[in-house]
């Protein structure tokens, strides 16, 4: 039988945690800092040398993995130099499967018979943990029962919001809470197993693009709370938070009131909001959020996801020739909308006052609703304006909304910071 040989490259911390020998492997830390690429990896290496071996990775909502996850995978096989006599996949269901009959299955935890087909396998991948209950986790957990090899899961996410006081289940659970970046950490837990931990940033991974290092630098300035969360894989107590009581649905409801786009490209994302409801109550789903798509990508990506040729798309003003290209592409409902000074705070102020549901399935869109918050002055004064940063998805939902909401809805002549 031909002898395959694999080249990869390991970042250092992370070849060092996932060489451990245990039962649960949680990784937590800042944006960009290599978590579930070099989980993906040693999967993919271990699925390569264990015949037979099975993988079930997932994300709460199954219909985020296709673009995520399952991506993450393709690019991790590619980047090995793997093609078709070693590995094929489907679609539809989200499948991977190798020559030497391991494979790769997807799993949704929004699935009401998500533990289906579970006990044949030998490895859960758990990305994003901090989208799962405890009791996602656990039935999760009891089902995985794969025989001939050790069963093992590895868990990945970034710091999240917390509120005084309060810890999350995986704080609980997996974090020893003295981890230091690049520095695993192994121990037994009396009724888990052999648990390691690893806590990372951007800086334990050498193929972090300078131009996402600038960025993720760049909020120590103008965004201390994202600087913690995202930068340094710290969790933070959120100042000035501003949207709070917002919920995840699975559905929405009410009528379609339309799209709103922020445009992006190298290093901000393109963001599009699909958006109904009325004028107390609304439903958000984020439908696109990446970066690097010409026109052309974004014309395909927005339709592919059902916006269609007469719905109304909200767009940054500020890109004229991008909304023409894409009306011509048929957009016909696209039409921009001027961003006034100020505007972001009275629409802050507007969002304070509705019932917000967001569609379950973007951790982009939760992740900017959680971290959206009043700027501060030198002093750490809270002023009524929003900080920039972190905000594309934000930005197109309020421009949607102020279109809405028409130019006859008299402006706020002040904004008021309601805490
Ligand atoms: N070992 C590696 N070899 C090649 N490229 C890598 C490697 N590790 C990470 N990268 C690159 O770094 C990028 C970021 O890594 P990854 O997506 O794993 O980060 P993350 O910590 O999961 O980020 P997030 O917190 O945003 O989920 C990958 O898309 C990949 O391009
Ligand atoms: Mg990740």
């Amino acid at each position: 039988m031909a002898q395959l040989t694999v080249e990869t490259k390991t970042n250092e911390a992370h070849a060092l945690f996932l060489q451990q020998d245990a039962d649960y492997y949680y990784s937590i830390g800042g944006r960009y800092s290599a978590k579930t690429y070099e989980i993906i990896q040693k999967n993919v290496l271990d699925a390569l040398a264990n015949p037979g071996l099975k993988i079930a990775a997932g994300r709460k909502v199954y219909s985020s993995i296709k673009d995520t996850l399952f991506s993450d995978f393709l690019k991790v096989l590619k980047d090995m130099g793997l093609d078709r006599r070693v590995y094929t996949k489907t679609v539809s269901p989200l499948h991977i499967s190798f020559a030497n009959d391991s494979e790769v299955i997807f799993k949704g935890a929004d699935d009401p018979e998500k533990t289906k087909g579970l006990s044949g396998v030998h490895r859960l991948i758990l990305d994003e943990l901090n989208e799962y209950t405890l009791e996602d986790f656990e039935s999760y957990e009891m089902s995985i029962r794969g025989q001939g090899y050790k069963t093992k899961i590895y868990m990945a996410h970034n710091p999240i919001p917390i509120i005084p006081g309060s810890r999350h289940w995986f704080q609980e659970l997996f974090d020893p809470g003295t981890l230091k970046p690049g520095e695993p950490v192994i121990w037994t837990d009396t009724s888990l197993g052999r648990i390691a931990a690893l806590k990372t940033t951007y800086k334990q991974n050498a193929f972090c693009p300078e131009k996402v290092k600038t960025r993720l630098e760049g909020y120590k300035e103008t965004n201390p709370n994202l600087y913690k969360l995202w930068t340094l894989g710290e969790y933070a107590e959120m100042k000035g938070v501003i949207l709070k009581g917002w919920d995840v649905v699975n559905e929405p409801q009410g009528e379609l009131i339309g799209y709103g786009l922020d445009f992006g490209f190298s290093s901000d994302p393109a963001a599009c909001v699909k958006v109904w409801g009325n004028k107390e109550e609304i439903w958000v789903q984020c439908i696109c959020y990446s970066t690097d798509l010409v026109n052309s990508e974004l014309y395909s990506l927005l339709t592919g996801r059902g916006v269609l040729p007469t719905d109304k798309v909200i767009a940054d003003s500020a890109e004229p020739k991008s909304i023409e290209d894409l009306y011509r592409r048929g957009l016909r409902g696209i039409r921009g909308v001027k961003k006034r000074a100020n505007y972001k705070a009275e629409m802050a102020n507007i969002l304070q006052g509705m019932k917000i549901h967001l569609i379950a399935g973007s951790t982009d869109l939760q992740r900017e609703f959680s971290t959206w918050s009043w700027d501060e002055d030198k002093t750490g004064k809270l002023l009524p304006k929003p900080k920039d940063g972190n905000d594309h998805a934000m930005d197109a939902l309020i421009m949607l909304l102020h279109d809405w909401r028409g130019s006859n809805q008299a402006a706020a002549p002040t904004v008021a910071l309601r805490l």
